[in-house]
């Protein structure tokens, strides 16, 4: 009986989304392979999984680029073999913000938002998809496998500061949905989360669920997404039966302004 491995790419310092998603898995049984730059931040969520009873590798990369993303895909699959394990679950994370007015924005913000947000989520699928092809479809879902990409307003909405982050979440929006079209009838399952708002990280965490109080311009837990609460509509979507596949679903807060 091989075991499933989700891979992850994008775990910040391990109290975001792709942290929440990370330990969700490991929960579940997935063995995870954790992609990120900051290795220290990347073992001790590594750790910390471990500890608590998960299994959880680190495959720390330099940058988001092609080529670290290829070999850490490499190293992922040289730790995790095919006669014992299957990738089964891939989530990019990753993402690079530049909030300016168009006319501050460098030729480096748009080279370092294209090379994260479009050339490493390549990269990524590429890898993914091609380890997804080595599955068996799981009696479960009819799935090889799922690739979710983590979206944003910005995916959607380009605004007054956001021209080179919009434009990169734009492009990753465009993949997911070209490769969703492409691979569902291999019965691989792409997918896009547009997370539509502020997420609570670290102490915010606790209260969310209060009533909002305070300026609408600086809100409170209440409108703010919970990292764990988004990790559970990835694992929704992962266990989604291929009958009826989400490609795009999008979160908010109850009390988000949209
Ligand atoms: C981690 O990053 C988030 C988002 O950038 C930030 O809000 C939070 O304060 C950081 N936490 C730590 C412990 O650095
Ligand atoms: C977590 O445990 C795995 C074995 O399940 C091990 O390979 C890995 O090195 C451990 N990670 C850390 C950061 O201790």
């Amino acid at each position: 009986m091989v075991s499933s491995v989700a891979v992850v790419a994008g775990l910040g310092n391990g109290s975001g989304t792709g942290a929440a998603a990370a330990r969700l898995f490991a929960k579940e049984g997935y063995t995870v392979a954790l992609v990120s730059r900051g290795s220290e931040s990347l073992n001790t969520l590594a750790n910390s999984i471990n500890a608590s009873g998960g299994k959880a590798d680190t495959f720390p990369v330099k940058a988001y680029d092609a080529e670290e993303v290829a070999a850490a895909f490499t190293a992922i699959e040289a730790r995790f073999p095919s006669s014992e394990y299957a990738i089964t679950v891939a989530i990019f994370n990753a993402g690079h913000g530049v909030w300016k007015p168009f006319l501050q924005v460098t030729p480096e913000d748009v080279r370092e938002s294209s090379k994260v947000n479009i050339e490493a989520s390549f990269a990524f699928a590429r890898a993914a998809i091609l380890a997804f092809q080595k599955n068996q479809p799981t009696t479960a879902t009819g799935a090889k496998g799922t690739l979710i990409f983590t979206g944003a307003t910005a995916s959607l909405r380009g605004n007054v500061l956001t021209s080179a982050f919009a434009s990169g979440k734009f492009a990753l929006r465009a993949l997911s949905q070209s490769l969703a079209k492409e691979f569902g009838k291999e019965d691989i399952h792409v997918a896009h989360a547009i997370i539509d708002g502020g997420i609570a990280t670290n102490n915010e965490r606790g209260n969310r669920n209060t009533p909002p109080s305070g300026p609408v311009e600086n809100p409170k837990p209440a409108a703010l997404l919970s990292p764990e609460s988004i990790a559970t509509s990835y694992l929704y979507l992962v266990n989604q039966d291929r009958s009826s596949w989400t490609w795009e679903l999008d979160l908010r807060p109850a009390h988000e302004k949209w």
